[in-house]
């Protein structure tokens, strides 16, 4: 079978597929786009050709449509697959396939029905992307369901998660207990990836993510969150023409400070936090209500100075305001005010400290001096380690208030400015 495919395999990619026919759970886990799945389909096709015929085969990820894509979609490629790619037949939205002439169950992990499908089910042969993504709980299942003897396989891939994690705890760690073979690969594993491409992945990853992603660490979340954080390199005393005003943040707070932080998009097709609003009740010995915050935020607004402008120009109309979306009664103020361009912040956290650490390590966001709360909080914005300690990749919650509102701004406007990164400027 290995013969009617295509592709030049590397050594790693080869190896994986021949040892991985003696192994019970069978592990690709490494960086990005370093030909895991490529690797591992191989195997699961083989696998599959000597299956018992008694056991159901499932293909598990974290929903259906990532299923789709990383895994049929590819399978079905000729291009990667040569002939076997005929014999892989998915109807879209279907929640199976045949592959060479075998059934195929399609599981979401994150569907709570999904789970029922394989609940009392016997299992043959599973194939699990991304692994570490998947609820404990349901591996374990799965687990309990593979049990056609001797031939019955697991085949799993994933990218690195925190040295905490229960696959790299109980699984890896005690590989020769379990009957778990794992192949470590890095992208030097892959034979077709080019300088450009790496050059761009590796801008798309950045801190926690490099480690993990890039090189394929199993990397506590630990010390600082922006460790890319530069004073001299993202510190900046003179701001260019705005070409739009993209987004506010505004992390609210009553007791704790209330932070906004305002992106604009200058005309050098760099962001740039450019002022920003706080009120700490506790230092000015008063809290303020929703309209009073909303009164002060407006009139921040249009005080705010537009760089680049003939005189002295104020007023900025930003095209949206993204706010804490737990803030609630702080969010009706301003749409009973009828203040234009208010939405709930996306508050995905660890997405959102992705978004901030691509755009802060790509060189693409700048901090103006004035925005003292934002920059006295980013240095020390720190992960809680405490937490990752027990598998949990979270911040530490305190001063974290303009650094969240930087966040909300950012990340909710991320499919807006990602194509601004320059890659030959981050690569250089
Ligand atoms: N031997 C090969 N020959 C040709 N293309 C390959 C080969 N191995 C991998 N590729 C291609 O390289 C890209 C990355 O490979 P693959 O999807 O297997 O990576 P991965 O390690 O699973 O990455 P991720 O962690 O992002 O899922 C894909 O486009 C794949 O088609
Ligand atoms: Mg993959």
């Amino acid at each position: 079978m290995l013969r009617d495919v295509p592709l030049p395999l590397s050594p790693k990619q080869i190896a994986s597929v021949v040892e991985s026919q003696d192994a019970p759970i069978a592990l690709w886990s490494g960086a990005v786009s370093s030909g895991k799945t490529i690797a591992s389909l191989l195997a699961f096709l083989i696998r599959l050709t000597v299956a018992p015929d008694h056991g159901l085969i499932v293909i598990v990820g974290r929903t259906l449509q990532t299923i789709e894509r990383n895994l049929l979609d590819p399978l079905q490629s000729s291009h990667l697959f040569g002939p076997l790619a005929r014999h892989v037949h998915h109807t879209t939205g279907s929640t199976t396939a045949v592959i060479l002439g075998r059934t195929v169950h399609l599981v979401g992990a994150s569907d709570a029905r999904a789970e029922g499908r394989i609940r009392g089910a016997t299992i043959a042969l599973a194939y699990v992307d991304e692994a570490t993504l998947l609820p404990h709980s349901f591996w374990m299942m799965l687990l309990s369901r593979l049990r056609v003897g001797a031939e019955s396989r697991l085949l799993a891939t994933t990218n690195p998660d925190g040295p905490f994690h229960w696959l790299r705890k109980d699984f890896i760690l005690r590989g020769a207990e379990v009957g778990l073979t794992n192949w470590h690969f890095t992208l030097d594993d892959n034979p077709t990836l080019d300088p450009g491409f790496v050059a761009r992945l590796k801008a798309q990853y950045i801190g926690l993510w490099y480690k993990r992603f890039i090189l394929g660490e199993w990397c506590l979340a630990s010390g600082a969150v922006y460790d890319m954080f530069d004073e001299d390199r993202h510190v900046v005393d003179l701001l260019p023409y705005m070409r739009r005003w993209t987004a506010v943040g505004i992390d609210y707070g009553t007791v704790n400070p209330f932070s906004a932080v305002l992106i604009g998009q200058g005309e050098d097709n760099h962001l740039y936090a450019v002022s920003e609003y706080r009120h700490d009740s506790k230092t000015a010995l008063r809290q303020l209500t929703d309209a009073q915050y909303s009164a002060g935020v407006r009139q921040w607004l249009a005080s705010v100075r537009r760089p680049g402008e003939q005189g002295a120009a104020r007023g900025v109309r930003p095209e949206w305001i993204f706010v804490d979306p737990s803030a609630a009664s702080f969010m009706n103020q301003l749409w009973t005010e009828r203040v234009p361009g208010i939405a709930p912040a996306v508050n995905d956290v660890l997405d959102g400290i992705r978004s901030v650490s691509v755009a802060l390590g790509s060189g693409l966001l700048r901090v103006h001096r004035s925005c003292t709360g934002l920059l006295g909080e980013l240095p020390g914005y720190a992960w809680d380690e405490k937490a990752a300690e027990r598998g949990e990749d979270r911040p530490l919650k305190m001063d974290d208030h303009s650094a969240d509102a930087l966040r909300y701004a950012l990340h909710s406007t991320a499919h807006e400015w990602r194509g601004l990164i320059d890659y030959e400027e981050v690569a250089a």
